[in-house]
């Protein structure tokens, strides 16, 4: 059995970890409580997208990823965990339990962990095989999520409400200035979406990239410039996280219907 300075250095570890997280707009909206044998996770709601993200699902969403990073981080020592999802706050409580065995594969995830990062250059021309499909969605539902890899109609239909949402967004004051704060220049804390990570110009993909009103220094790059012209090639995937509460089905009235995709993709 470790003992408590064991337990709290492990716990210290794994919060520090969930730094590497991704998160809606790099906001990090968490917040982690090191107790002498227990961590808890909490939302920082100072931290939401008011406009953007009302419901706080991107939110929460952004927590887990910490949680997430928190977990890999036990595993690589080989701490034993259990996890707790009380009602209200915290979000989460983790309870490590005993340390073993450290398996390889856990050591190679936390380092990979520390070297991901979001690209939000041209994507490729090259094709994700049903292979790597097929292993994505067997982890996302591993993790207690799901993901939905999209079909070539709903990639379309994806590509035309994301279209139109852009242009509202862009013509939306509340978002724009939502945005700003976030995106681009500088700011406190390493939050936000430095200058380096935003393309010069947005990429060209059949799935509008979000666009955050602002150019940044990121150059398209080699091997991120191939993808063809009218990039029906790519396959976005929808991913869905368990226990976020309701989702919204109908679209805001005056969207135009689907058919209004773009003639190179139908
Ligand atoms: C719930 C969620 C939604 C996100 N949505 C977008 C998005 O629409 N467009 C985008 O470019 N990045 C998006 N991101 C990526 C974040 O901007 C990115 O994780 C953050 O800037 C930190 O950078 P990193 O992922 O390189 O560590 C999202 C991340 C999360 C967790």
């Amino acid at each position: 059995m470790a003992d408590a300075t064991q337990t709290k250095r492990a716990l210290l570890q794994a919060a520090d970890a969930a730094r590497f997280a991704p998160s809606i707009h790099n906001t990090q909206p968490w917040r982690w409580v090191v107790r002498s044998e227990r961590l808890e996770l909490f939302a920082v709601t100072d931290r939401q997208l008011q406009v953007q993200d009302p419901e706080a699902h991107m939110l929460l969403i952004s927590c887990g990823a910490a949680l997430h990073h928190a977990r890999v981080a036990l595993e690589a020592e080989g701490w034993q965990y259990d996890i707790d999802r009380p009602a209200g706050t915290p979000l989460a409580v983790v309870h490590p339990t005993q340390q073993g065995h450290i398996d390889p594969a856990a050591r190679r995830h936390f380092e990979q962990i520390q070297v991901r990062h979001t690209d939000r250059r041209t994507v490729s021309g090259d094709t994700v095989t049903q292979d790597v499909l097929d292993a994505l969605v067997k982890v996302t539902e591993q993790a207690g999520a799901r993901l939905h890899p999209l079909s070539r109609d709903q990639v379309i239909e994806l590509a035309v409400l994301v279209e139109h949402a852009q242009k509202a967004e862009a013509t939306d004051e509340r978002v724009q200035a939502e945005a700003a704060a976030w995106a681009g220049g500088g700011r406190n804390e390493g939050t936000g979406i430095p200058d380096a990570s935003l393309p010069q110009e947005l990429p060209l993909t059949t799935v509008a990239q979000r666009d955050f009103g602002t150019a940044g220094t990121l150059a398209a790059g080699s091997g991120h410039d191939t993808a063809p012209a009218t990039p029906c090639s790519t396959v976005p995937a929808m991913i869905q996280a368990t226990g976020c509460g309701p989702v919204r089905r109908s679209a805001p009235s005056g969207w135009p219907p689907p058919s209004t995709a773009p003639a190179c993709c139908r």
